[in-house]
């Protein structure tokens, strides 16, 4: 494959080029993330080899063998689950192509096979939503039902949303999650578990989805059984999106915790400094606020996602 000649990018006189294996299009936050790592590109004059994962590890793993074929300067790669990396990971690191993981970490106990991640710090992201129910219930008592739709299984949002969520509430056992599933981070996915939690349990009073998406299906599904969404069930939700915040002001959702999709220039830097040999940090967080619905109502006009 033929490189261009763009005079000094990456600290050589070729283009640098970039493989890049995206999760799939499962939300909003997905599609914006892929529009900032497409328009990042562009803008930081990278060649991009985007392919979409299309919601598979073996897509993925498919697209990161073929990125060591092509000879890609980097490899960047957003991994729809944590575990089952390490022997595409050793062929890229064979080949002495570095590689970035993006958004999403990966478990492995050979941290050569990646320079950094880049993403949110997806356990304070689960706390900041159970901090916020603590805050919301304390004084009382009584049990406070929570049910729990859950991201991809296997998934690092998955596992660390939930993690730092159990950890900020565990010390107030009046703070009591009956059931958990996984809605896929989907809208589908979140209306049909909470179908399911409905059909199965009396009287829940919070819903803690991990994604935006699967907080609006669980508004479809509320809805549908004639309850009020905001009002007879709280709902806490992880990403504010354009949808989300609207949900919000709404005053459908009564807490989002933000998690920022908008990675891609970041990750063009760091791509530029692999190519040119030079050290990155081990780890890049992004930074992150949460909304009330004062604050989405605010914000809602100047959202670009
Ligand atoms: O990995 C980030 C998560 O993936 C987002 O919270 C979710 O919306 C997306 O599907």
């Amino acid at each position: 494959e033929e490189k261009t000649d763009t005079g000094g990018q990456g600290g050589g006189t070729e283009q640098v080029s970039l493989g890049f294996s995206q999760v799939g299009s499962e939300s909003s936050w997905r599609v914006a993330n892929t529009k900032s790592v497409q328009d990042s590109a562009v803008s930081a004059g990278i060649a991009l080899d985007f392919q979409d994962g299309k919601q598979q590890q073996e897509n993925q793993i498919t697209a990161i063998r073929g990125f060591v074929q092509k000879k890609v300067d980097v490899i960047a790669f957003s991994p729809i689950v944590e575990s089952g990396w390490d022997a595409v990971l050793q062929e890229a690191k064979d080949a002495k192509i570095p590689v970035i993981l993006t958004d999403r970490a990966i478990d492995t106990t050979d941290t050569s096979l990646y320079r950094t991640l880049l993403g949110s710090d997806f356990v304070a992201e689960g706390r900041k939503a159970g901090q916020w129910l603590v805050d919301r219930y304390r004084g009382r008592q009584d049990d406070i039902k929570i049910v729990q739709i859950e991201g991809t299984t296997g998934s690092a949002p998955a596992n660390h949303r939930r993690v730092g969520f159990t950890e900020a509430i565990e010390s107030y056992p009046h703070l009591k999650v009956i059931d958990s599933k996984d809605g896929e981070f989907t809208r589908e996915g979140g209306e049909r578990v909470m179908k399911t939690f409905l059909a199965k349990h009396k009287d829940i009073d919070v819903v803690y989805a991990h994604n935006d998406e699967e907080g609006l299906g669980a508004i479809d599904a509320l809805e549908a059984a004639g309850k009020k969404p905001g009002e007879d069930v709280l709902i806490i939700t992880v990403d504010a999106s354009r949808g989300g915040l609207e949900a919000l002001a709404a005053g459908k959702l009564n807490f989002v915790v933000e998690c920022n999709p908008l990675l891609g220039p970041q990750l063009m830097d760091l791509v530029k400094k692999a190519a040119a040999g030079e050290t990155l940090p081990t780890r890049v967080v992004t930074d992150e606020t949460v909304f009330d619905q004062a604050k989405a109502k605010e914000v809602l006009p100047t959202r670009q996602y």
